[in-house]
């Protein structure tokens, strides 16, 4: 097992790169899979949730090559021959659940290991599979799969009304709908960014799109899609988790400049509180510089939909509000029981109460070097971010949830000037490592 060890106490400057996005890297592959031949995907994050969903593909026969030097994935979907995603691979990741709609959209047929939940509670898939049968597809439940199959080899085209919206169940729709027979309508569709650039690679490909970025989207089938190279976008989370360190942790009246970076998708909502706070920022072409103010004005905020603010950067919101000059409340209206971060935040002195879907953060907050454990993915980035800060030294346990998103978070922040540094350590070793209990 691997943790971050952190000296708080030194503030960061200079430059912080952002990779590829993650969760659109995830589309941009399930969309090679529908390929009529080899293609290459370029600005692919070296990242876990990478290599499990390269470890799912490669599964089904298809060839999947990826270079985490030059973040270069090469596909070859023509020797696909295996329409399934097995359970010890779906486990890893529930984005893995692509499989069902490129498989449904390839060949018209699929088994894919039901997804478990998540740190934060059921994940339910019930969008995904009615929207599946309104375009034709026989669903199935046999051991903890999903077997569907399109009657008569190819699906057709349905009208279905996402209720709530899903970033997941549209993308999945969208795999199924571009290769079905007709016409197909999506309603209260998600138009986040990584679904808006997943349906540039489509249409790239020859599909038939029509309503791209808005919540209806109209898509005229076709038999078969063609390759195409295409250069993922860059990581909208990322980028809004480094300006909310640089906020934070950054040494007073420096610029932070964040590079490689689309400050567009992060959505109107983001920006808006992030200015609130009373933090200068600008950005050019593929950049965004932050002036690390003197004080942090507290901002409530609101999670929602794209162009909401997004429930990804809400942990990190959480934290960077322990050193507002205020308190201040979050509420999460994606995810109601987001919030394993508050008691381990509460390891390290932070003041913070749950209620409901709510959390009111206590600001002006000293926070204190602790051995801290991650739950989830931006829940324990949150805790890095508050080590930065923290008098003394902290240990962010159980990192592999760090690595789904981060792609070489110790590398990046030390060169802004952080004092990080990766540990092994021994879950079950003495009363000195890992919690108690
Ligand atoms: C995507 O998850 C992202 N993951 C998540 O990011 C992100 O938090 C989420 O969208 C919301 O923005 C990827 O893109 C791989 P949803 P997804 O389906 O698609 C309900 C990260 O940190 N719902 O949009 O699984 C669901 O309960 C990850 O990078 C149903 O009710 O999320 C939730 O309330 C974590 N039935 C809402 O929709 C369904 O069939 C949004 O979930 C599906 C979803």
């Amino acid at each position: 097992m691997e943790k971050l060890v952190i000296e708080g106490g030194s503030r960061l400057g200079g430059e912080i790169s952002v990779s590829g996005s993650k969760n659109t890297a995830l589309t941009l592959m399930s969309a090679a899979l529908l390929a009529d031949g080899p293609m290459k995907l370029s600005n692919i994050p070296a990242l876990r949730d990478i290599n499990t969903f390269a470890q799912v593909i490669g599964f089904t026969g298809a060839e999947i090559r990826y270079d985490p030097i030059t973040h270069e994935l090469e596909m070859d979907p023509s020797s696909l021959t295996r329409f399934e995603a097995p359970y010890e691979l779906v486990k890893k990741m529930r984005a893995s659940f692509y499989m069902l709609g490129a498989l449904l959209g390839k060949g018209g047929a699929a088994r894919v290991s039901l997804p478990g939940g998540c740190a934060w509670g059921p994940r339910p898939v019930d969008l995904h599979l009615r929207g599946l049968e309104a375009l034709g597809a026989e669903i199935k439940f046999e051991h903890g799969n999903v077997v569907a199959h399109a009657l008569g080899g190819r699906l057709r085209g349905g009208v279905f009304r996402f209720e709530p919206s899903s970033v997941g169940a549209t993308v999945n729709l969208l795999l199924a709908a571009v290769t079905a027979k007709g016409y197909s309508r999506l309603e209260n569709a998600a138009c986040e960014p990584d679904v808006v650039v997943f349906c540039e690679l489509l249409t790239a490909m020859g599909a038939k799109i029509g309503g791209i970025g808005t919540h209806t989207l109209e898509v005229e089938g076709v038999p078969m899609l063609r390759a195409a190279d295409f250069t993922n976008c860059p990581d909208r989370i990322e980028l809004g988790t480094f300006m909310l360190t640089a906020a934070m942790a950054g040494k007073s009246g420096e610029v932070l400049r964040m590079t490689g970076a689309e400050p567009k998708h992060l959505g109107d909502a983001f920006l808006t509180a992030f200015t609130q706070t009373g933090t200068p920022f600008s950005w050019g072409t593929n950049f965004v510089e932050v002036v690390v103010p003197e004080k942090i004005q507290p901002v409530n905020v609101e999670t929602g939909i794209y162009p909401g603010f997004p429930t990804d950067l809400q942990a990190q919101w959480t934290v960077m509000m322990t050193q507002a000059d205020g308190n201040s409340k979050l509420r999460d209206t994606v995810y109601t029981d987001r919030f394993k971060h508050i008691p381990e935040l509460m390891r390290m002195g932070a003041n913070a109460i749950v209620v409901g879907n709510e959390v009111v953060i206590q600001g002006n907050t000293a926070l204190q070097g602790a051995h801290v454990m991650s739950t989830d993915l931006r829940a324990s980035v949150s805790l890095v971010m508050g080590a930065l800060v923290a008098e003394g030294e902290t240990h962010v346990h159980r990192i592999y949830h760090l690595d789904r998103g981060y792609e070489d978070i110790e590398g990046k922040l030390t060169r802004a000037g952080a004092v990080i540094r990766r540990e092994k350590y021994d879950e079950w070793a003495g009363p000195d490592e890992g919690n108690e209990g």
